[in-house]
Formats: structure tokens, C-alpha cells, sequence
């Protein structure tokens, strides 16, 4: 065997940024355009389904209408969660009520068990992670919507089936959380949102399964740790940082106060403490986020039509006051919205619990994981960066 020899000056490139770590095939992201195998995600969102993407991912190419078929099968065969999984779930409660633990932990939990419960969890071979993937993706949604069915207070929806087997993947998310099929309309932003979410190269949680993998671990640790990745504000819990921001300056301003200067001076403070907006800025996109127009104009849409929404409050303003915070954002700080921007509007608008918002990434986001998992274990080799040393001089544990 040979050994690789150093990068003869290697370089520190703090976050990795500009760091090409490895390559894909699945995705591009780029300033002018984003690709999931070889798809633009503006094609996709129009005339795709997220069955139809997740196939796109998982299975590497667009399905014919039998492979589709076959795939939504195996899918709603899967929803139903084995019962150690809902006996955890039913315990949940008084932990999400302390807060010593908050819905993206317990979809972490409950993947870790379903691991647990998997005869083929420790079978790396493309084919057994392909079977896994699609079982992971099947249970999510159920998962979420039997927590939230605790944490209201109400039976669990379906737990024999999973939910209906007429709905779609977006639909039946909806209907396990509430207990009410949603409208067509709010069914097709939930699911055009799932597409938006899928997959997007090596970001901070993607990147985690890759390592993991690079290992040689197996899905649902890695999973796990992609969830768990997921989780932080800087990355998939700005869903939810942004809402509750929104909510925040809605409450510090007031309702007369969206378009006026109280917002200018809310934002003002903010810049001047150094504050992070969330839902803003991102790693890659110095443009602006190509999804984030996307989910907007669809949320939007969902917030003209409904003067009050489900959750009982009048959504539009909603909208008007993160349109507000945009303008002042771009022309302040030339910062654009990333795709959590719109989402924690729309989700917000549809009446969806907020601390749901990161969960139902991981919904969708499941599926570009699990796609790089096999193409990491496809061509492995473990993912080992090295650090630059800024520690103390050299000492004697003897003093001598
Ligand atoms: C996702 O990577 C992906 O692809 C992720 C994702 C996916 O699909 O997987 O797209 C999903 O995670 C979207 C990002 C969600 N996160 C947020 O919305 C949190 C708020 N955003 C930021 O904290 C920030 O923009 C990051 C974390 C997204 C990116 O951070 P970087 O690339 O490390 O940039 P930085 O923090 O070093 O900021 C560079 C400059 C700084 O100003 P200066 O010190 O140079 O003067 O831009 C400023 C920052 O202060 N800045 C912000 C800001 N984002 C950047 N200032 C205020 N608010 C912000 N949101």
C-alpha cells in the first residue's frame, strides 16, 4: 500500500469555506443555477412531485410511471412505526413540556431506535442502504405527526397504518400532525417545500453523514448525526430562529408598526449588537438562494387567500413584515433571505407548530442524505482533514 504524501503547504481555511472536500453527482449548487441530477430545482418545483424527486435521488435517475409506482408502494408500506418506537413517543411529553428535549431530539431518538430495530442496520451494501433509506423516509413523517399528537394532547392518528395510503407524502405529514387532510392547496406547498428541502451538496449536515459513513458507520448513525447537525440555527433550526425572530420584532413594534421606521430601528439594534438574522445570508449563495423566491410566492399566495388561517391568526401581515425586513436587510447589508426565510413564513401561515419546522426538513432532507451515504460508501475513503496546532509550547508533565 502507498501512502498519500502531505499537501506539500496545506492551508487553513476556517468554516472550510472555498474547500472542494469531495465530489457528487447528485447536486450542484451554484450562483446561477441549482441542479439535483441534472434537474433545475425552478423544473422541479413546478412539474415534479416529492415522490417523484426522492426517487430522483435515491434511485439515481427521473422514474418512469411503473418505477414510481413501485416506489410510492414501498413507501406507504413503511409508514407505520414499529411499537418500542410510538412506546417512546408516548413518553415524550413531559420532556418536550421541560425542554430538556425539543422535537428534532426526539426524531433523532426515535431514528436511533429504529436502527435499533432494524434487521439490516449493520448491512452497508448499496441495496440494504437503499432498503433503509427508504424506510427511514417512509417513518419520518410519522414520527412527527405522532409526537405532535402527543404534545396536543390527542391520539395518535393512525398508528397501524402510518396515516392514509391515498395521501401523499406532503398530505399525509399534515394529516398524521393534525388529524385533518389538508386542503390540495396546502398539501402542494408542503410538498413543493420538500422538494426545495431535499438535497443541497455538502452542507453542514450532509456533510456529517458523509464522515460518518467515510467510517464505514451505517445509515442511521448517520442519519442521527445529520439530524443532529440539522438542528442548530446556524443551519436547519433557522426555520424556526426566523419565525421566532419575526415574532419577536412583531412584538417589540407592534402590528401598526410593520413598514414603518420601528422595524428600520429594531434592525438598526441588531447591526449594532452584532446580531445574526435568521433565515439570512448563506455559505454558498452571495446572490441570494435560488429557492427562497420559490417557497415565498407560494407562501404568499396561501396568505392572500386565507384572512385567517388555521392557527387563528391573519397570516398576510406576516408576510408584509418579512418583505419589510428583506428590503431593510439587502439595502443595509446586501444580505439576501435563504430558503428558511419564506419557509418559517409559510409554515407559519399553514398553522404548523414552529418547533415542527426543523423536523419536517428532516422529512425531506433524508433523502439527499441517504443519497450521499451510498455514494460515500460506493467510493469510500475516511474523511480526515488535519488541524493547525495553536495550542501551548511544549512542557514537561515533571517540570524537569
Ligand atoms: C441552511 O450550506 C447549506 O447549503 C445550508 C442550507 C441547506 O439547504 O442545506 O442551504 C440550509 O442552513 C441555510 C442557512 C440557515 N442559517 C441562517 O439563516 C442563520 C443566519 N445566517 C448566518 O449566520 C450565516 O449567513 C450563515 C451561517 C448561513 C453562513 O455563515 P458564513 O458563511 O460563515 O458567513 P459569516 O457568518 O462569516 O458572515 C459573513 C459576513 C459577516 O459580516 P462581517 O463580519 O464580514 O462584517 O456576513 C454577515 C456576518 O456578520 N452576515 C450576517 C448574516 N449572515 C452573514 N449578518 C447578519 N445576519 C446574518 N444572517
Amino acid at each position: 500500500m502507498t501512502a498519500t504524501a502531505a499537501p506539500a503547504s496545506p492551508t487553513l481555511a476556517k468554516g472550510l469555506e472555498g474547500v472542494i472536500a469531495g465530489e457528487t453527482a447528485i447536486c450542484n449548487v451554484g450562483q446561477g443555477q441549482l441542479i439535483y441530477r441534472g434537474y433545475e430545482i425552478h423544473d422541479l418545483a413546478a412539474h415534479a412531485t416529492f415522490e417523484e424527486v426522492a426517487f430522483l435521488l435515491l434511485e439515481g435517475h427521473k422514474p418512469s410511471s411503473s418505477e414510481l409506482a413501485r416506489f410510492t408502494q414501498e413507501i406507504v408500506a413503511e409508514r407505520a412505526l414499529p411499537s418500542g418506537v410510538i412506546d417512546f413517543i408516548r413518553t415524550t411529553g413531559p420532556m418536550l413540556k421541560s425542554g430538556t428535549a425539543v422535537p428534532m431530539d426526539i426524531v433523532r431518538t426515535c431514528v436511533s431506535i429504529l436502527g435499533n430495530l432494524d434487521k439490516e442496520s449493520q448491512e452497508i451494501t448499496h441495496e440494504a442502504n437503499l432498503r433503509k433509506a427508504k424506510r427511514i423516509l417512509a417513518k419520518v413523517p410519522t414520527i412527527i405527526g405522532h409526537m405532535q399528537n402527543v404534545i396536543d394532547g390527542r391520539e395518535i392518528v393512525e398508528p397501524k397504518t402510518g396515516g392514509d395510503p391515498k395521501l401523499s407524502h406532503a398530505a399525509n405529514l399534515m394529516y398524521l400532525m393534525s388529524g385533518s387532510k389538508p386542503t390540495p392547496a396546502y398539501a402542494k406547498v408542503v410538498d413543493v417545500s420538500l422538494i426545495l428541502y431535499a438535497e443541497h451538496d455538502y452542507n453542514a449536515s450532509t456533510f456529517t453523514t458523509r464522515v460518518i459513513a467515510g467510517t464505514l458507520s451505517d445509515m442511521h448513525g448517520a442519519m442521527a448525526g445529520g439530524i443532529a447537525a440539522l438542528k442548530g440555527p446556524l443551519h436547519g433550526g433557522a426555520n424556526e430562529a426566523a419565525m421566532e425572530m419575526l415574532k419577536e420584532i412583531m412584538h417589540d413594534v407592534g402590528e401598526k408598526g410593520i413598514g414603518t421606521d420601528a422595524v428600520d430601528n429594531w434592525m438598526q439594534n441588531a447591526f449594532d449588537t452584532k446580531r445574526k438574522l435568521m433565515g439570512f445570508g448563506h455559505r454558498v449563495y452571495k446572490n441570494g438562494d435560488h429557492r427562497a423566491p420559490i417557497l415565498h410566492k407560494m407562501g404568499r399566495a396561501i396568505a392572500e387567500q386565507d384572512t385567517k388561517n388555521p392557527g387563528g391568526h391573519a397570516a398576510l401581515k406576516w408576510f408584509e413584515l418579512g418583505e419589510h425586513v428583506q428590503r431593510i436587510m439587502l439595502a443595509k447589508k446586501n444580505i439576501h433571505p435563504n430558503v428558511d426565510f419564506p419557509c418559517g413564513l409559510t409554515y407559519f401561515t399553514m398553522g404548523i407548530p414552529v418547533p415542527q419546522y426543523t423536523p419536517i426538513f428532516v422529512a425531506s432532507r433524508v433523502t439527499g442524505w441517504a443519497a450521499h451515504i451510498m455514494e460515500q460508501h460506493a467510493n469510500n475513503r475516511l474523511i480526515r482533514p488535519i488541524a493547525q496546532y495553536n495550542g501551548p509550547d511544549l512542557m514537561s508533565w515533571t517540570g524537569k
